[in-house]
């Protein structure tokens, strides 16, 4: 145990604070450190190092409930509240990032009202490789320590799953159909990218070479990626800890998709869900293009050229990123070097699977049952106005039923919730009709999106402005993406030759 751990017990014992030692390998995440120990993130503490205008406080909370930061901001008298940024982490605690300790002396400590509702709560010992198990009642001996409601229970668990330390997360998007996206994007992989932009260094890409296993035809596809590239940026806003560049302007995928195909047998590529529902569907060998067939190479690539930690994906990728950790391993033990991480997928339980407004199938825009995010508001209200409810109610009297109504479980995402529940009461007494119900939803949609909708018509008319980020997103992505063919290069015996190895 290091002497950072040790000193800090010592205050422990010194102030009176019961704790139990609780060792594990360095995990990536609270959940996984958690799932190690057994115990779920109600249980775990989480101790946040915040700037509060010019000053720092440490705020904990449960791994399962959500900092409101209004709350905090009223309580505190303050205008601005942010995480403190990994600099001042590391000034103020002098430990590694996310294995901050409850008690960090001389900063004034805010402890979230709900910890208590814990006897128990595993939190940081300013080490990654322990956890201590805090009595929570002894908690109210740290000196100053003040108990303060700051928080509410998440509705998503995972997607504020705490991380620990900065990670590198990547994404991509293919351009195929038209380009556009959905909620079914936004809510099964964009939304989680834009939380965790928060505090990670990320990575999304607008995946166009994956797209010509399906389109192919120029102007067409130059059509989607814009439409893409303009959809993408409108939803993400902020892009401070974002790099965000088109496939195609880092040759180094495609190269890398090469020298994996090396490592990658046969028969793990064709046990790949794409290329086998390809098959299924009356389509023949004759039918299906090597790109295809290749595809969850290139996607392997994607994502290991960046040392990626974690993919924030639907659950229809997953299958890819499990090949991808094949891959990764094989090319790691073939060539004795560790090359590649193994890469995490990042799929929130309730959004692994967006259903359309048929309510049967995953909402996807070939099955034509999409709720579009940029589209004209008439679209966008016919789409609503067809989503599935409740067949077996008649009149807009009868008792409605919410279990499996594509309404309400999209209003569970994107509308207030105090009024969501009182709909829903309405609704299972018959008091509300389905239209009703429908018009709340699609107002709450053009709410919930009206910032991106702006951006995206700002963006729209300003392509200097978009060609400007593309440039800078590719610049950036190449290279992180050289620094890795250097490596991978010198691993497997090519020529690495600097002054002739430049894209
Ligand atoms: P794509 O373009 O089909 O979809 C983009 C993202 O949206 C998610 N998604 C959904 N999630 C939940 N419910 C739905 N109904 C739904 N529809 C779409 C997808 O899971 C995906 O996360 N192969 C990828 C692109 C890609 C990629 C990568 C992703 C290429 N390289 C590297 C991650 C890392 C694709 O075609 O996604």
């Amino acid at each position: 145990m290091d002497e950072t751990v040790k000193k800090y017990l010592n205050e422990l014992k010194k102030m009176g604070i019961e704790y139990q030692i609780l060792e594990h390998p360095q995990l990536i995440s609270v959940e996984k450190v958690q799932e190690y120990l057994g115990y779920g993130m109600a249980d775990a503490g989480a101790t946040l190092l915040m700037k509060a205008d010019e000053k720092f406080v440490a705020i904990i909370r449960r791994g399962d409930t959500k900092l409101d930061n209004n709350k905090v901001k009223i309580f505190l008298g303050v205008e601005n509240l942010g995480m403190a940024t990994e600099e001042e982490f590391a000034k103020i605690t002098g430990v590694p990032s996310g294995a901050a300790s409850v008690y960090i002396k001389g900063l004034p400590t805010y402890i979230d009202k709900k910890v208590f509702e814990k006897k128990y709560i595993n939190a940081g010992s300013g080490s990654l490789l322990v956890t201590l198990r805090y009595k929570t009642s002894d908690l109210k001996k740290i000196p100053g320590v003040k108990i303060v409601d700051f928080t509410e229970i998440k509705s998503d668990e995972k997607i504020s799953k705490t991380i620990i330390g900065k990670k590198r997360i990547l994404s991509g998007i293919t351009p195929s159909g038209d380009g556009s996206l959905h909620i079914g994007n936004y809510l099964g992989a964009v939304r989680q990218f834009i939380e965790l932009a928060k505090n990670n260094e990320c990575f999304l890409f607008v995946a166009d070479i994956h797209a010509l296993t399906t389109v192919q035809k120029r102007e067409e596809l130059e059509k989607n990626i814009e439409t893409l590239i303009l959809n993408e940026l409108s939803l993400l806003g902020d892009l401070t800890n974002i790099t965000f560049f088109r496939q195609s302007d880092v040759p180094m995928h495609t190269e890398l998709q090469s020298i994996l195909n090396n490592v990658t047998s046969l028969g793990l590529i064709k046990r790949a869900h794409a290329y086998k529902d390809k098959l299924q569907k009356n389509q023949t060998e004759e039918d299906i293009n090597m790109g295809l067939f290749n595809y969850p190479i290139l996607m392997a690539a994607d994502i290991l050229l960046y040392k990626t930690d974690m993919v924030p994906v639907g659950r229809d990728q997953k299958q890819h990123i499990e090949i991808t950790r094949d891959i990764a391993d094989s090319f790691n033990k073939t060539f004795n070097k560790k090359i590649f991480k193994l890469p995490e997928p990042f799929i929130p339980q309730e959004v692994a699977v967006v259903l359309g407004t048929d309510g049967k199938r995953k909402m996807s825009k070939s099955l034509g049952n999409i709720i579009s995010i940029f589209d004209d508001e008439a679209v966008i209200k016919k789409q609503v106005m067809s989503t599935y409810t409740d067949p077996t109610r008649k009149h807009a009297t009868d008792p409605g039923h919410i279990e499996g109504n594509m309404v309400f479980t999209y209003l569970d995402f994107f509308g207030e919730k105090k009024r969501v529940e009182e709909l829903k009461g309405l609704y299972k007494e018959g008091k509300v009709g389905d239209v009703e119900v429908k018009n709340f939803l699609f107002e709450t949609l053009m709410k919930y999106f009206a910032p991106a909708r702006a951006r995206y018509q700002e963006l729209k008319s300003n392509p200097q402005q978009v060609k400007k980020i593309l440039i800078e997103g590719a610049e950036k992505a190449r290279e992180v993406a050289r620094a890795t063919m250097v490596e991978v290069r010198e691993a497997v015996g090519l020529t690495n030759q600097y002054s002739f190895f430049k894209y």
